[in-house]
């Protein structure tokens, strides 16, 4: 019998309304809308009110991602969510999400690899669908990195949003996923972490007067490998197809920095100003969120046609990667 084809079957996202400019940062650290936009790409993101947590974000784009599937809650076997900003430590955000949509008893569970976490999550997806285990499987991608970002740390701050995008994946008859590449290398994982709060550093209020529980990075060097390993993962996803820069019809990266993006584009050999996708100027980086926003958004643009392949490529805090090559 030949292999299930699976495919993304729905799309959908939620931004918070509340948009926080370069002009407002200017306000709040010693920076300048210039030097944000010219250095990173973005002119304003999203941020979540108060009371809206993680789960409320992910719960709307899934709701989203259900009606453009023409599905019913009750259809999906599994919930995958990808955050590094769930609502608590546990339950996870998931189950949470999982009451909210009113689906007891489905399985669900969170995905802890930051700014990969929808390639990992359409990954193992792709690998329940195809193996007729769940029919239906929705991944969702939220963060809320506004409650993890330090408001005074200038180099940190001007870079994060909060959003939500999700996906419902399923058996398609034509196209689908063609190919995954996942990959990790913890031995960096200093580069882009949150110190406190866990069992390593649990909250304290020496942690808390230490600022620990604010999301830390090591800029400079993390662009680096941010390049090279996006590159590499392209390539990865891409050769054993015997795909090729043309072949490609849109690259659909995480939203990190326009410079980043426009390196990777440079070593894929192709054009960015046609084939790579950005929404960095309005989010902002939303981690996991960005390139599930990025690709309902692109498929709401028209930029992705039927027969088009495209490719996902994602690389975050761990470190961790993934590429997604998809014929839609
Ligand atoms: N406004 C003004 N000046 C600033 C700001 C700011 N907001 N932030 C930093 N600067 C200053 C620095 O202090 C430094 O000043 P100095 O030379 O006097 O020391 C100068 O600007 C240059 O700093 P750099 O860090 O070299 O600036 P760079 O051009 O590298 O840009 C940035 C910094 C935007 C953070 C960049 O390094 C970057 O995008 N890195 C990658 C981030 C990333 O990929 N994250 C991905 C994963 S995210 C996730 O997984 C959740």
């Amino acid at each position: 019998m030949a292999e299930k084809k699976v495919g993304i079957v729905g799309l959908g996202k939620y931004l918070p309304e509340n948009r926080l400019t370069n002009k407002d940062l200017e306000k709040i650290v010693d920076t300048t809308e210039e030097w944000i936009e010219s250095r990173t790409g973005i002119k304003e993101r999203r941020i979540a009110s108060d009371g809206e947590a993680t789960s409320d974000m992910a719960v709307m784009a899934a709701k989203a991602a259900l009606e453009n599937a023409r599905l019913k809650a009750t259809d999906i076997g599994l919930i995958i969510v990808a955050t590094i900003t769930p609502d608590m430590f546990f339950p996870a955000t998931a189950c949470i999400v999982q009451e909210k949509l009113g689906i007891k008893g489905v399985p669900a569970f969170d995905l802890s690899v930051a700014c990969s976490g929808f390639m990992y999550g359409i990954a193992i997806a792709n690998q329940f669908v195809k193996s007729g285990v769940y029919k239906y499987v929705l991944v969702i991608a939220a963060e809320k990195m506004s409650s993890v970002t330090d408001w005074k740390d200038r180099s940190t701050c001007v870079l994060m949003g909060d959003g939500a995008g999700a996906a419902v994946l399923g058996e398609v008859k034509e196209g689908g996923i063609l190919s995954v590449y996942l990959g990790a290398d913890g031995s960096k994982g200093d580069l882009l972490k949150m110190p406190a709060g866990g069992s390593r550093l649990p909250a304290s209020v020496s942690t808390v007067e230490t600022r620990m529980h604010y999301l830390k990075m090591q800029g400079n060097e993390l662009f680096r490998h941010a390049v090279r390993i996006m590159a590499e993962a392209a390539l990865k996803a891409t050769e054993p197809l015997g795909l090729k820069g043309d072949d490609i019809s849109l690259v659909i990266p995480h939203q990190a920095n326009i410079r980043i993006l426009n390196a990777v584009a440079k070593r894929m050999g192709i054009d960015p100003a046609k084939k790579l996708y950005l929404n960095i100027d309005k989010y902002g980086n939303m981690s996991a969120a960005s390139s599930a926003v990025a690709l309902t958004e692109a498929v709401e643009e028209g930029r992705v046609k039927k027969g088009d392949i495209i490719l996902l490529d994602a690389f975050g805090a761990g470190l961790t990667w993934g590429a997604i090559v998809i014929k839609w």
